[in-house]
């Protein structure tokens, strides 16, 4: 129905005012009871998908990616659609306006997306109050949910750390793991702290904290697909190192390589099918390269269960969706769900 209905009249519209008309859609068709006929269509209630991770248990292993409930505003509506853990933010210290709109494009004929949305969003503080509505954290059959943190604009990178840190403690409480996310092309310069040293620091000084709580959280650190081979080394080194729990392999690409659509020179990240090859090479890459010493979150340019199947074969844990969602919408999470159950009975056989 998305596809078929929902779907031409949204791509009609700029594509800013569309994702926050849905939310509203979203959450009016949940206060007129929808919620159980989303969860009867699109939930996947079965044992099978269930994955142990990071000491977590998982109902399903298809994700809602970062970005897209910024403020953890919908969070629950979006689990009833099928996903078995959704990250909210990235959020910052203090709440910021992000880039000048428009910011946000389609990419249809590539069947992809650039944004350079710049972490706009309504601060941690904001982000925790609509989470203290999730009262379900550490329990067993909810959904789980992720807190990607990173660093307000005026900060500069020495100063970094401390903007990691206020979200790191702010969230704690309300999360079930923690994303590191120093990968996104649209904070000026945020990407340095993808260099060896800064990003050491940063992930030991979160560990440290970490390591202080009664019962500490995973950490991830999620990386841009751009990274080279050696960076990507550097990468499995630093894991190894802070002992943080895995990554989140790709963010959106700086790339813009064999790009059709008329906005493809727009400046920002670009997402979806365009993604899906590199990003695949960096999961399989860091798995091969360490042996598999980490569980991998795979993510870009997922648009059907083919592509799920393939990042998983590729040595990722759990994937998540952002671009493939907007263009395929719920059903997709449905289909990879139902695809990696018949592939687990064939292997029973
Ligand atoms: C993103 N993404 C993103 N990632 C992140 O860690 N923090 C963020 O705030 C955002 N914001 C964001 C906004 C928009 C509009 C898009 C399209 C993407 C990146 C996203 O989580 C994902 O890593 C990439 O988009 C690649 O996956 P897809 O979109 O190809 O499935």
């Amino acid at each position: 129905m998305y596809k078929l209905l929902l779907r031409p009249i949204l791509f009609l519209f700029d594509p800013e005012t569309v994702h926050n008309f849905t939310f509203k859609l979203i959450r009016f068709a949940h206060n007129l009871g929808f919620g159980a006929v989303f969860r009867n269509t699109y939930q996947a209630n079965n044992k099978l998908l269930e994955r142990q991770l990071f000491g977590l248990t998982i109902p399903n292993p298809v994700g809602l990616a970062a970005g897209f409930d910024k403020n953890a505003m919908l969070y629950k509506e979006l689990s009833n659609m099928g996903f078995g853990f959704i990250e909210i933010g990235t959020v910052t210290p203090k709440a910021q306006d992000g880039n000048e709109k428009p910011r946000l494009f389609r990419l249809k004929e590539d069947l992809a997306i650039i944004n350079r949305m710049g972490f706009n969003n309504a601060g941690v503080e904001a982000a925790v109050e609509q989470l203290r509505e999730n009262p379900s954290v550490g329990e067993k059959g909810r959904v789980i949910i992720g807190g990607n943190i990173g660093k307000n604009k005026i900060t500069p990178n020495e100063e970094a750390v401390n903007d990691y840190i206020i979200c790191f403690e702010a969230l704690f409480d309300y999360v079930d793991y923690f994303v590191v996310n120093v990968s996104s092309p649209n904070t000026p310069n945020l990407r340095a702290l993808q260099e060896k040293k800064p990003l050491t620091d940063l992930l030991q000084t979160l560990q440290d904290k970490n390591n202080s709580k009664g019962k500490r959280k995973p950490i991830l650190l999620k990386i841009a697909p751009d990274l080279t081979n050696e960076q990507l080394l550097d990468i499995i080194d630093i894991v190894s190192i802070t002992k943080i729990d895995g990554v989140i392999a790709t963010n959106t690409t700086i790339s813009r390589e064999g790009l059709k659509s008329e906005n493809k020179t727009e400046m920002g990240g670009l997402s979806g099918q365009p993604l899906t090859k590199r990003s695949t090479e960096v999961i399989r890459f860091l798995a091969e390269k360490s042996n598999k010493a980490f569980p991998i979150i795979g993510v870009g340019g997922i648009h059907s269960a083919e592509d799920a199947l393939e990042k998983l074969d590729a040595g990722a844990d759990l994937i998540q969706l952002y671009t493939g969602f907007i263009y395929e919408g719920p059903q997709l999470i449905k289909d990879i769900n139902k695809a990696i159950l018949k592939r687990n009975k064939k292997e029973k056989l």
